[in-house]
C-alpha cells in the first residue's frame, strides 16, 4: 500500500467545531483556542463564518475573533462566506482565503443555505471571482457526498459534478464532506474515484465526521488514492446545524495520532495539540471527544 509522504491537516474546529454549540463561546475563549491551535504546528485553522447570524447565531462574533486573534506567519485563518455580504466581512476581516460551500444533495442545499444547488452556485461564483481579484484564496466544499441526512444516498456522480463546477469557478481545493458521518471506506473510495476522474486528486480534501465512528478508516482508504488533505477538528468538536445528530469531525489529536505512527509527515506537535483540545474540552466543560486526549488522561 502507498500512502502520501505528507498530509496537509486543516484544522476545523472553530468553525465547524463550535458552529453548533448551544451556550454562546465568549470571543476570549474562541481566540485563546485559536492561537493555541496556531501554536501547534497547523497551518491552515478554519476560523469562522460570515454567514447570516439569525441562522447560526454562534458565529455572529467572527469579525471580533479574526481581530483579536495573533496571526501567526505561514498559518492561514480561513472563513466561510456564503454570499458576496459575507465576502465583504471576510475582506474587512484582512483573512487570506474564504470557502464557499455547496452541497450535492438539493434538500440540503435548501436547509443549510436557502437555496437549490444551481442557484449556490451562481451565488458562489461572483464571490469566487471577487475574492480571487482581492487575491484571496478560495477553497470550495461539497456537503451530503457519502449520504444526505434528508435525501439518503448520494450518486458519486452528483458529487463530481458540483465538483467540478467549484473548480470551474476557481476554487483552488475542493474538500468533500461527509456531513453524516454514515459513509464506508468502500463508498468513500467510489466517490474519490468519480470525483478524480475529473479533476486532479492532488485539489481534493476529505472533511468526513465522525457519527458512525467511520472517520479514520474512510481517511485511511482515500489516502491510498493520493488524497493527502484532511480536515479535522480538534477534540471532535462539533456537528452541523443543518445536519441533526451528526457528530463533529474526526478529532485532530486522532488523526495525528495515526499519520504520526505511519511516519507520514505533517508538521504538527501532537502534545500542543492535545494542549488546545484539553483547553476547549475544559472551557466547554465537557470530555475530550478525542480518544487519544481520553487514553492519555486529560
Ligand atoms: P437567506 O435568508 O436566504 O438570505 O439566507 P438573504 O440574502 O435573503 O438575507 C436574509 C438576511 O440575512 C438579511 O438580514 C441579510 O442581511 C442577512 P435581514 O435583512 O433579514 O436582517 N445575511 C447575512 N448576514 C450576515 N452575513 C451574511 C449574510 N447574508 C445574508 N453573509 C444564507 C442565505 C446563506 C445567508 C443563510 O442561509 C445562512 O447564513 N446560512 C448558514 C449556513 C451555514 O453557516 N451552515 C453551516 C456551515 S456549512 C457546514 O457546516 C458543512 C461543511 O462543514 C461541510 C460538511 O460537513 O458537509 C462546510
Ligand atoms: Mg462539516
Amino acid at each position: 500500500m502507498r500512502f502520501p509522504t505528507r498530509i496537509r491537516i486543516v484544522e476545523v474546529g472553530p468553525r465547524d467545531g463550535l458552529q453548533n454549540e448551544a451556550k454562546p463561546v465568549p470571543v476570549a475563549v474562541k481566540v485563546e483556542l485559536i492561537n493555541r491551535l496556531s501554536e501547534s504546528g497547523l497551518a491552515a485553522i478554519e476560523s469562522g463564518s460570515f454567514v447570516s447570524p439569525k441562522w447560526v447565531p454562534q458565529m455572529a462574533a467572527t469579525s471580533e475573533v479574526m481581530a483579536a486573534i495573533k496571526r501567526r506567519p505561514g498559518v492561514s485563518y480561513p472563513v466561510l462566506t456564503p454570499n458576496l455580504q459575507g465576502l465583504e466581512a471576510a475582506l474587512e476581516a484582512r483573512v487570506e482565503e474564504v470557502a464557499v460551500f455547496a452541497a450535492a444533495s438539493e434538500t440540503f442545499s435548501q436547509k443549510n443555505i436557502n437555496c437549490s444547488i444551481a442557484e449556490s452556485l451562481d451565488r458562489f461564483a461572483p464571490v469566487a471571482a471577487r475574492a480571487r481579484a482581492e487575491g484571496l484564496r478560495v477553497r470550495g466544499y461539497v456537503s451530503c457526498v457519502l449520504g444526505c441526512p434528508y435525501e439518503g444516498a448520494i450518486t458519486p456522480l452528483a458529487v463530481a459534478e458540483v465538483a467540478g463546477k467549484l473548480a470551474a469557478m476557481g476554487c483552488y481545493e475542493i474538500s468533500l464532506g461527509d456531513t453524516v458521518g454514515t459513509g464506508t471506506p468502500t463508498k468513500a473510495l467510489a466517490m474519490i474515484d468519480a470525483v478524480a476522474a475529473r479533476l486532479p486528486v492532488e485539489m481534493l480534501a476529505a472533511h468526513f465526521h465522525d457519527t458512525y465512528g467511520q472517520a479514520l478508516a474512510n481517511l485511511l482508504a482515500v489516502m491510498e488514492r493520493g488524497v493527502a488533505v484532511m480536515d479535522a477538528s480538534v477534540a471532535g468538536l462539533g456537528g452541523c446545524p443543518y445536519a441533526k445528530g451528526a457528530a463533529g469531525n474526526v478529532a485532530t489529536e486522532d488523526l495525528l495520532y495515526m499519520l504520526d505512527g505511519m511516519g507520514i509527515q505533517t508538521g504538527i506537535d501532537l502534545d500542543r495539540l492535545m494542549a488546545a483540545g484539553n483547553f476547549i474540552s475544559r472551557a466547554l466543560d465537557r470530555p475530550s471527544g478525542s480518544k487519544v486526549a481520553r487514553a492519555r488522561g486529560n
